[in-house]
């Protein structure tokens, strides 16, 4: 039984289709005699590939299999799957599928905005984070040496295809990591989704299939709406990014090694839930719910004391959200009460830093 979500973007829609295997059928008449380029990674390709390559009998299959790691989320993987695509000199008629985390998902969907100006392509995402947020919304994108995702372009995908059996495989640090983006979803408007998280973690952390295919199905509706609203991120779609200007400059600090992105992503919240707190936008009790529900899922909420505050915020900088030299940041009223600040002063960001030492 597979679950079915459209995402309905004006003039293009797509569903996200939930299901327990690797099942194309539904888009074979698209697929139909076209050239498919297969793009995964050296960990995910040898487990999932072949199954991939049995299920999609109705096109002509090409492979390219990229390093592993955000590190290499770079314009050299970009331009080793162009260089695919032109090995096998993939029309605008045919197809990209990525196969992977979001990794793989950013980096294959940035290849099909810039073949030819834009091709379809399928995301096949296998990590939680990637199931229940990268593989969603059409932002793609590689990263640049001084900071995340500053290439990229929207792009949306034909669809994109969740096999939950592809979590049994992941390392249960990765798959943590995804329940960070989980958790950011509550903080965003969903407090309810709190409660079920903390109720359910048991089923979800023994990967209990209906309990996870809720999980995903529920993420994926939370992603859907806001995505509908604002495709393009000039308003509202910006609140995903809770916790995100943090967690990517803790990810830069630490040369993508130190923390995995679900990781960075958590304790930005918790850094977001400070300063929300010290600007008087909301009580101290928000902080020690999401710390609750974070030490819960054992993911990081307290900075390691070898990352300097000054670091961080000299990274922040960079971020895409600063506007004329002005700190944008998503901060809370209260859980599930997500809203854009404007013009914050750097030294108030790093006092919130320095208080989640
Ligand atoms: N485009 C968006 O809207 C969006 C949203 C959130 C995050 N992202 C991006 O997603 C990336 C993080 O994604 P991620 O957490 O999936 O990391 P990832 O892609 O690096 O995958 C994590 C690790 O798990 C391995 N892996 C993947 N699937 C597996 C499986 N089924 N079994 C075993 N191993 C498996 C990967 O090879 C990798 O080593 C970041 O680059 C982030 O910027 C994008």
């Amino acid at each position: 039984m597979s679950d079915h979500i459209q995402i309905n973007l004006g003039d293009h829609q797509y569903p996200l289709i939930i299901n327990n295997a690797f099942n194309f059928s539904c888009l074979s008449k698209r697929l139909q005699d076209k050239k498919v380029l297969l793009v995964s990674n050296e960990t995910v390709a040898p487990l999932y590939l072949d199954e991939i390559k049995s299920a999609l009998p109705f096109c002509q299959l090409f492979e390219c299999i990229l390093p592993d790691g955000e590190q290499h989320k770079n314009l050299l993987s970009w331009e080793l799957i162009l260089n695919s695509l032109a090995d096998c000199g993939l029309t605008r008629t045919d197809v990209l599928i990525s196969i992977g985390g979001g990794v793989i998902c950013d980096m294959t969907g940035f290849a099909a905005a810039s073949w030819m100006r834009g091709v379809d392509f399928i995301q096949v995402p296998t990590t939680l984070l990637s199931q229940i947020d990268a593989s969603i919304g059409g932002k793609t994108g590689i990263n640049h040496p001084r900071g995340k995702n500053l290439i990229g372009a929207f792009h949306q995908p034909l669809a994109v295809m969740i096999n939950t059996t592809t979590l049994q495989t992941l390392p249960q640090r990765e798959f943590v990591a995804g329940i960070g983006e989980a958790i950011k979803y509550a903080g965003i408007n969903q407090p309810d989704f709190a409660h079920w998280l903390s109720d359910n973690q048991t089923g979800i952390m023994s990967l209990d299939d209906e309990v996870l295919r809720e999980l995903i199905v529920r993420c994926c509706r939370f992603k859907a709406d806001l995505v509908e609203q604002d495709e393009k991120e000039q308003g509202i779609r910006a609140l995903l990014n809770l916790g995100h200007t943090f967690g990517h400059a803790l990810e830069a600090a630490t040369a993508y090694q130190g923390y995995l992105h679900g990781e960075a992503v958590a304790l930005g919240m918790v850094m977001a839930a400070e300063l929300s707190f010290q600007l008087g936008f909301c009580d101290s009790e928000l902080r020690k719910t999401l710390e609750r529900l974070l030490r819960g899922f054992k993911l990081p909420y307290r900075l390691k004391k070898s990352i300097a505050a000054e670091q961080l915020v000299e990274l922040m900088r960079l971020d895409k959200k600063v506007q004329s030299g002005q700190h944008r940041l998503i901060l809370m009223k209260g859980l599930g009460q997500a809203f854009i600040a404007k013009g914050i002063e750097e030294n108030d960001i790093l006092n919130a830093i320095r208080a989640c030492v």
